[in-house]
């Protein structure tokens, strides 16, 4: 792990990450790369009358991007395709009782990966 100071809550979702995984038959994939570290990251969504039933994501990334990610997944389970895409990456840092702010970049990557799922969702069901 970098050396930097990160808050308990980033650590543990850092070294046990929640939702860590692929759906295989995904309603709705979406994937995101960082430019400017090469990070990537992918969310897969189940989801179930306009809700997201199941998450699960697979991360090539910092401690913070991880972690960030872990969390975020916690925080949109269960909520409304609408509630989650407003998610911020100050929610997510907030949540994680901050990042550096040299780490804030890092935690896009959640928000951007969830928003493209939900895009990806939309197109393939489109009513
Ligand atoms: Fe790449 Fe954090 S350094 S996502």
């Amino acid at each position: 792990m970098e050396n930097i100071d990160y808050t308990k809550k980033v650590k543990d979702h850092f070294f046990n990450p929640r939702n860590v995984g692929e759906i295989k038959d995904a309603d709705g994939v979406g994937t995101v790369g960082n430019p400017s570290c090469g990070d990537i990251m992918t969310i897969y969504i189940k989801v179930k009358d306009e809700k997201i039933e199941d998450i699960k994501f697979k991360t090539y990334g910092c401690a913070a991007a991880i972690a960030s990610t872990s969390i975020a997944t916690e925080m949109v389970k269960g909520k409304t395709l609408e509630e989650a895409e407003k998610l911020t990456r100050d929610d997510v840092a907030n949540e994680l009782g901050g990042l550096p702010a040299i780490k804030m970049h890092c935690s896009n990557l959640a928000s951007d990966a969830l928003r493209e799922a939900i895009k990806n969702y939309r197109k393939k069901n489109k009513k």
